[in-house]
């Protein structure tokens, strides 16, 4: 699937860009499907926001229970001073995770393609894994920054296994905010993990510092990936990337997954922990 150029350029720079990975028919029938389950969504009471700053990340059992179900995350600037939604559900959330890939069929069939599994073998993914899918919003007006970060902060393996798949479902670009990338970044350390504080959902969770090497600084030490729909992104778990606020009267969609390999240890103490009931799945094709 990847010629052996893609390949060499992951191993250089941590990141490769794939055009014209899915159809704009694909990317199309993902974006209707999502907004199809915004709509069915009842927000709750305890509305988990997702704050886009990690280290604001309000951790709570909504959040930690998304592991295994679809979950609406909600803007923060969407909420009034009660916390009620001030506009209609489809431009006021964040994200959907993180488990869709298991749990809705469209999502499945997207996810578990022979293509990917492909591109994972290509990358070095041994045995992948299927951890976890977040079908992002970034909405106009009020789609925040994501900040700086190596994804095996939030999914951690020993030894590092995490991989990222991002495809553009619409066109991001420099205004809506497209994805930044530290090319060569994957080969530095891990600055620090994301850890559950025990193994109830009702605990909360902790940054623990592992090494207090900054980060490269947006935007100066990042190189922009302004890419069309259909482009899939593959990044390195260890691979510093960042997002900037969308300034543009624009969506960006895009959907993640994000895969380990089986044969690493997963410590009990990452966040995403599966219910018994919903084993991760081997990322390989379905039946259509
Ligand atoms: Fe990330």
């Amino acid at each position: 699937m990847l010629t052996s150029d893609q390949i060499e350029r992951y191993e250089r720079d941590g990141f490769v860009v794939v055009p014209d990975f899915v159809t704009l028919g694909e990317c199309a029938a993902l974006r209707d499907r999502a907004l199809a389950i915004v709509d069915e969504w009842e927000p709750t009471e305890a509305r988990t926001v997702f704050t886009t700053n990690d280290q604001e990340r309000q951790s709570n059992d909504e959040f930690l229970a998304s592991a295994s179900s679809i979950w609406c995350f909600i803007e923060e600037g969407a909420l009034d001073a009660d916390g009620r939604l001030d506009r209609p559900k489809r431009v006021a959330v964040n994200k959907i995770g993180h488990a869709q890939h298991d749990l809705d069929p469209v999502f499945e069939r997207f996810t578990y393609t022979p293509a990917l599994a492909e591109v994972a073998h290509d990358v070095g993914l041994v045995d992948p894994l299927a951890l976890q899918s977040m079908y992002i919003f970034k909405q106009p007006g009020i789609g925040g920054e994501v900040g700086c970060h190596q994804d095996a902060t939030f999914l951690y393996t020993e030894p590092v296994t995490v991989t990222g798949f991002w495809f553009a479902i619409e066109d991001a670009t420099l205004e809506n905010g497209c994805l930044w990338a530290a090319p060569g970044g994957h080969r530095t350390s891990l600055r620090r993990q994301f850890r559950r504080n025990s193994a109830s959902n009702d605990d909360g969770t902790t940054f623990v510092e592992l090494d207090d090497a900054p980060l490269p600084r947006p935007p100066d030490d990042l190189v922009p990936l302004e890419v069309p729909a259909g482009t899939l992104v593959v990044l390195h778990g260890l691979l510093p990337h960042w997002s900037d606020i969308n300034h543009s009267p624009v969506s960006r969609h895009a959907y993640t997954v994000h895969c380990i390999s089986a044969s690493a240890d997963y410590p009990a103490w990452n966040w995403l922990q599966r219910r018994p009931d919903l084993p991760l799945r081997r990322l390989e094709g379905v039946a259509a």
